[in-house]
């Protein structure tokens, strides 16, 4: 009879988890990413020298075993055997590179057998291997992850999925902000995936749970060494903190527009719209300015204005799928709260002036969703001039890939409608629940982190929050 596969909707994936096991996680994403740095292009040739790989990797393990030639001589005759493969591997590369370290800091045969293990599973995750990495972002890259892995404790190979960002801490107490607040407000809105953090100044390793560790400093510094080796230096060049993230399933509303926005149907465009709304007023109240709503400060009136410039529409996410009869999921990521909103006393002042009167004038929220459209259609301009820069069609025809989400906001008002809806909805919610939430024990957990992490911000929002204890 075969096994019964359940599945543990807790068990995150590995890199969500204990410092061991991002360690070992971090270790084999460093090796398969060697491997595939040292790889041919040609699928062709790639494959013999992954199969070269795996007949040495496999007659190793039985020599050892077999006991018939020396611990040493093992360890000598792989070495040689890793050198020596040069078909599908790049001119300048060798393969020796990435084991020779392990093999050599073996120190018995049950050690350098777990060494040849890792090789081995190194072949069969490499031909499932992928990797995404983005335009520089403001840390650096963001890395998207994937790839198989096959263990001795499940039956089939176990997908590894993840995202690797450089980034700080203002960036992750907002995502547990974002994350905390939209789920206290219990309504199907918005989503969060789960991070965990590292902090290589101050020795922390925040996990999927929230559970902080500390880290040992000689541990730290390795692990901030695999992920330079990994994804670069950041572009600040401080690498202290880096973010670890569950993948979402689906694309940017960019990608989105262009592939799969044409297959919903009207109500399921509007249940996007809605959440779109949602988002934006709750970007709106915890101070990004970088998603769907632009602002700009005039430093002489020391007033804040809403701009229609472009959206940034690669910070949301859509999970949906034709096949799949349910309405999309929109995630918000690379949150984030502008600079200035947390440390600036006048800004500060004028934004929370500038945000009442979105809060309490019912009109402004046609002005806002009129707005953010705006940004929204700019956004899609902007990305089929880029498209066009670097592919040999002309604008016209990028810009045709966006048609279907265009025409929807050109001819009709039943998009705005329904992100007016999402923006009154979150407005109201917020209004109603978002103090008595705050001034109340559940929110003690996330006061304490923002408060551990980064207490200027923290002080920020709680003032920003207190402008719903004037409501008119
Ligand atoms: N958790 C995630 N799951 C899947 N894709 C992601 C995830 N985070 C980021 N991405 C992809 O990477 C892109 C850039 O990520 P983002 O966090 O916005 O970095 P940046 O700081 O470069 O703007 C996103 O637009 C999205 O396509
Ligand atoms: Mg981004």
């Amino acid at each position: 009879m075969l096994p019964i596969i359940t599945v543990d909707n807790n068990c995150y994936d590995p890199i969500l988890g204990s410092t061991y096991k991002v360690i070992q996680s971090t270790h084999t994403l460093k090796r398969i990413t060697q491997l595939n740095d040292s790889l041919a292009g040609l699928k062709l040739m790639r494959s013999k020298a992954i199969s070269a790989l795996h007949i040495l990797g496999t007659i190793a393990k039985k020599e050892l075993s077999l006991d018939q030639i020396s611990f040493d001589e093992v360890k000598m005759k792989v070495k040689k055997g890793l050198s020596e493969i040069k078909t599908g591997v790049k001119i300048n590369k060798s393969l020796l590179e990435i084991y020779e370290k392990a093999i050599d800091a073996s120190e018995n045969p049950k050690q350098l057998d777990k060494c040849f293990s890792k090789l081995l599973k190194d072949t069969s995750s490499i031909t499932t291997f992928n990797l995404q990495k983005t335009n520089n972002g403001q840390n650096g890259p963001t890395h998207i992850i994937s790839y198989t892995r096959t263990s001795k404790k499940c039956l089939l190979p176990q997908l590894r999925n993840y995202v690797v960002k450089w980034s700080n801490w203002n960036e992750i107490c907002s995502w547990r902000l974002y994350d905390v607040i939209s789920k206290s407000l219990h309504m199907k809105t918005i989503e969060l995936s789960k991070i965990a953090a590292l902090d290589f100044k101050r020795l922390i390793h925040e996990k999927g749970d929230w559970v902080s560790e500390s880290l040992e400093e000689t541990i730290s510094t390795d692990l901030k060494q695999l992920f330079i080796d990994i994804l670069g230096r950041s572009i600040q060049t401080t690498d202290a903190q880096l973010m670890l993230m569950e993948k979402v399933k689906g694309s940017n509303l960019i990608d989105f527009a262009q592939t799969k926005y044409q297959y919903l149907d009207i109500e399921e465009k509007c249940d996007l719209f809605q959440k779109m709304g949602h988002l934006a007023m709750l970007d709106l109240l915890i101070g990004n300015t970088d998603r769907l709503i632009q602002t700009r400060y005039d430093a002489n009136a020391k007033q804040y204005l809403l701009e229609n410039i472009t959206a940034n529409l690669g910070n949301l996410m859509i999970d949906w799928f034709p096949d799949e009869d349910r309405f999309p999921l929109l995630y918000a990521i690379d949150n984030g709260i502008k600079t200035e909103l947390i440390t600036d006393v006048t800004q500060k002042d004028a934004y929370n002036k500038f945000i009442r009167n979105q809060f309490e004038d019912a009109n402004m929220k046609a002005d806002l969703a009129d707005t953010i459209i705006g940004s929204i259609k700019n956004s899609f301009q902007d990305n089929a001039e880029v498209l066009a820069e670097s592919s040999k069609e002309s604008l016209t025809e990028t810009l045709a890939k966006f048609d279907p989400i265009l025409k929807d906001l050109q001819n009709s008002d039943v998009l705005k409608n329904a992100l007016v809806k999402g923006l009154e909805e979150m407005s109201w919610k917020l209004k109603e629940d978002l103090l008595p939430f705050w001034n109340n024990n559940e929110a003690l957990k996330l006061k304490r982190h923002l408060n551990d992490n980064f207490p200027t911000l923290l002080e920020a929002v709680s003032e920003r929050f207190q402008i719903f204890n004037s409501k008119g």
